[in-house]
């Protein structure tokens, strides 16, 4: 049966590997975004769209009225906005601990709040039982990211992710996270990375490649299947070997 699957940043990258992957299925895709020109172009057979900065409480008031218009029930709901700051403008001050303010707090708004707003804006729709939600963490959680404030911000999900796997459990909604290692054919990274970075990040997989957005997509599709039904409260990595365990 086709299902409701919300898609946060759904316009490129991830997201929209993982919107195709649904859509694929015949599943009703909704994407999410900032930006309604990249929206728009992005190539996902019957998908809605609905442009808003998910980390602005009024903008996902919106998003709640347009999905309880548009979809009434959500069947699976991807967390998937996110990233470094990008395409955010630069702390404006020379002053150290404003630029630190600065950094920390657009990482908090970008990875945590768009998640954590969207979450409890569509968590009574959920479909009980049977829902999905799931998360976009990063290796970084569990490396550090250089400053500090990206890494901590996805890590922030974790636990997020432990609670609502609890609440929501009984309502038959499982919740988990996906934690990618380096993955390409992205807008993460701006325009481009810098090929030695890339080089470096790659030798650090067993598999000797960077991940896909397709890989990512693959494991967000299987764990919003029937049979990852049991898996909740996780935290699957997905980096070809280049972080082990945990
Ligand atoms: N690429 C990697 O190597 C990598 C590794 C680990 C984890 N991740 C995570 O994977 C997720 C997807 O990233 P990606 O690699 O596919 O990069 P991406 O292409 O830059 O995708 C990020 C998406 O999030 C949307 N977004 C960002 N801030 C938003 C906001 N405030 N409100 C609404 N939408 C927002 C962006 O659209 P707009 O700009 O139009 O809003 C964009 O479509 C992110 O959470 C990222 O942190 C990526």
């Amino acid at each position: 049966m086709a299902r409701n699957v919300v898609i946060s940043g759904g316009g490129t990258g991830i997201g929209l590997a993982a919107a195709r992957a649904f859509a694929a299925d015949g599943d009703q895709v909704l994407l999410l975004g900032r930006r309604a020109e990249v929206l728009e172009k992005a190539d996902v057979p019957g998908a809605l769209t609905h442009a808003a900065d998910l980390s602005d409480p009024h903008a996902v008031r919106g998003v709640a009225q347009f999905v309880a218009a548009e979809l009434g029930t959500v069947d699976v709901l991807v967390n998937n906005a996110g990233g470094a700051g990008n395409p955010e403008a630069g702390a404006d001050t020379d002053e150290p601990l404003e630029a630190v303010a600065h950094t920390w707090t657009v990482n908090f708004r970008q990875n945590v709040l768009t998640a954590a707003l969207l979450t409890e804006a569509l968590r009574e729709r959920l479909a009980s039982p049977g829902g999905r939600v799931l998360f976009l963490s990063s290796i970084a959680a569990y490396r550090g990211s250089g400053s500090g404030a990206y890494a901590a911000s996805k890590a922030a999900l974790h636990p997020y992710a432990f609670d609502l796997a609890r609440d929501l459990g009984p309502r038959g909604i499982t919740v988990n996270v996906v934690a990618p290692g380096y993955v390409e054919d992205t807008d993460f990274f701006g325009e481009a990375i810098d090929p030695a970075r890339r080089d470096r990040l790659v030798a650090e997989t067993s598999t000797g490649r960077a991940g896909t957005p397709g890989d990512i997509a693959a494991t967000l599709h299987w764990l919003a299947s029937p049979g990852a039904g049991h898996i909740t409260a996780q935290v699957i990595q997905v980096n070809g070997g280049a972080e082990r365990g945990h």
